[in-house]
């Protein structure tokens, strides 16, 4: 299915919403390269995710008939590859007649370092300073990049999205795909997306799934499901992009704990990566962070988080050969559900495992693992040393009930225990009565 971020991404340069001063510097620059070679060869595009800089790009290499030669962030970036792919590229004009130019396009330039794309950085200065060809880079954070680097581009800022643009946009998809719904709901969408056009699409999307009405209950849902927009942004932010820093970022950014990030990745990993390489990578690292976090439970460690972190953020986003782009519902965790639904029975084992373990001055591990499974024979078998040790553990019906599945045995081998214990307190009370009668 394509993705609505997909289908709709601006074609043409007046189609990007919001920033006009922006597209209009970009729009400048272009004109410019048609008489000559302008003071800045290269443009740097940087601001907030999600507010049109990679489609700005793509919308003018379209619009001027640009012949495209992009390096994106799921390409590894080291000098030798810049000097090839870029450098020639920006050494001579397009071969193919069908263009009239060539325009290199690098995407997430801030994520150009560390030892997969050594010296990557290096060799682009090179090229943005003496480049005969148009080339754009695209950032988030420029102010990561060298300072001496900057400075050889025309530095053009997108802002937030302005919540008129987007209730725009919003607006016109809901009529392209036939949406019934009114502008106060797409205004709360709007207002929740935060100057983010990707997400607000995102977010129309998965409210509309499998509807042809948008009512304001069901965005209501939106607020309500903050943290869990939230957690789908993290996963978003892993699962589609190849930068392990970015990665990274997105769980120490994201307002869940690592634990809970971790349960969401695991039942998502498999509705994200079709190759089944891919998909075995991340559990591999799914599994390791899993080791991590258990110590760090277990041992109160937390040292160890960025390990767990490392491989569960950067662990899974490397572990795709190439970006899905494809939309992906992504679900709650099962394994919640599970707890919630085990809850109940749960307790009860515990407080079993409890009063074992004070009899018996044992682990409440080692009352589950060794003792359950002997009461459990004993008590579906014998009624009388059933009711004995039921007397002697103080088991209420409940807990007796949790090994017995007959309700009538059950509920016998209670009343019977409960026998033994009235006996056992008569008896003691009995012994304490003659005893302080022979001392008189
Ligand atoms: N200004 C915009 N006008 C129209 N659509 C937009 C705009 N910004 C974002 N979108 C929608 O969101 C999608 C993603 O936008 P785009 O990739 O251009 O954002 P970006 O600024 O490059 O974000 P990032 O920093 O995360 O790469 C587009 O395909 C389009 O559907
Ligand atoms: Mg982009």
């Amino acid at each position: 299915m394509l993705t609505w971020v997909e289908k709709y991404r601006p074609k043409k340069l007046r189609d990007v919403a919001g920033n006009p001063s922006s597209i209009e510097s970009l729009a400048k620059w272009a004109e410019e390269w048609k008489s000559g070679i302008p003071k800045n060869r290269t443009i740097l595009l940087y601001g907030p995710a999600g507010t049109g800089k990679t489609s700005a790009a793509y919308a003018l290499a379209s619009e001027l008939n640009y012949d495209c030669i992009e390096l994106n962030a799921s390409d590894t970036r080291t000098q030798d590859i810049i000097n090839r792919i870029v450098g020639s590229a920006a050494m001579q004009d397009t071969l193919d007649p069908s263009y009239e130019r060539k325009l290199i396009i690098l995407d997430e330039v801030d994520g150009i370092h560390g030892k997969f794309d050594y010296g990557g950085l290096a060799a682009l200065k090179k090229w943005v300073k003496e480049s005969l060809q148009p080339i754009i880079l695209i950032a988030n954070n420029p102010w990561s990049l060298p300072r001496e680097f900057r400075a050889l581009t025309l530095m053009v800022g997108f802002k937030k999205i302005d919540q008129r643009s987007i209730l725009k946009v919003l607006m016109h998809i809901c009529t392209k795909e036939g949406i019934e719904t009114d502008e106060k709901v797409l205004k709360m969408i709007a207002t929740n997306a935060n100057g983010d056009l990707r997400s607000a699409i995102n977010d129309l999307q998965a409210l509309t799934e499998g509807k042809k009405k948008l009512a304001l209950r069901d965005v209501d849902a939106l607020t309500m499901r903050d943290s869990e927009l939230k957690i789908f942004d993290t996963l978003i932010r892993i699962f589609k992009t190849t930068s392990a820093d970015r990665a990274r970022e997105a769980v120490w950014e994201s307002g869940e704990d690592a634990d809970t990030i971790l349960k969401w990745l695991v039942e998502n990993a498999p509705r994200e990566y079709e190759d089944a390489s891919d998909l075995a990578r991340a559990f591999e690292r799914l599994s390791r962070a899993d080791v991590f976090m258990g110590r760090i439970m277990r041992r109160q460690d937390w040292d160890l988080l960025p390990y767990a972190i490392n491989a569960m953020s950067a662990g899974v986003a490397l572990a795709k050969q190439h970006k899905y782009s494809k939309f992906v519902r992504y679900q709650y965790p099962q394994i919640f559900t599970l707890y919630a639904q085990t809850r109940k029975a749960r307790e009860v084992m515990d407080s079993i495992a409890e009063k074992i373990s004070r009899k018996n001055h044992c682990s409440k591990k080692d009352a589950k693992a060794e003792y359950f499974p002997m009461l459990k024979i004993v008590l579906n078998n014998s009624a009388e040393m059933g009711s004995q040790l039921a007397s002697e553990l103080e088991l209420d019906l409940e807990e007796i009930q949790f090994f017995i599945k007959e309700e009538r045995l059950a509920k016998n081998i209670y009343s019977q225990a409960n026998e033994i214990s009235a006996e056992r307190i008569r008896a003691s009370t009995t012994k304490v009565k003659q005893f302080s009668l022979g001392e008189f």
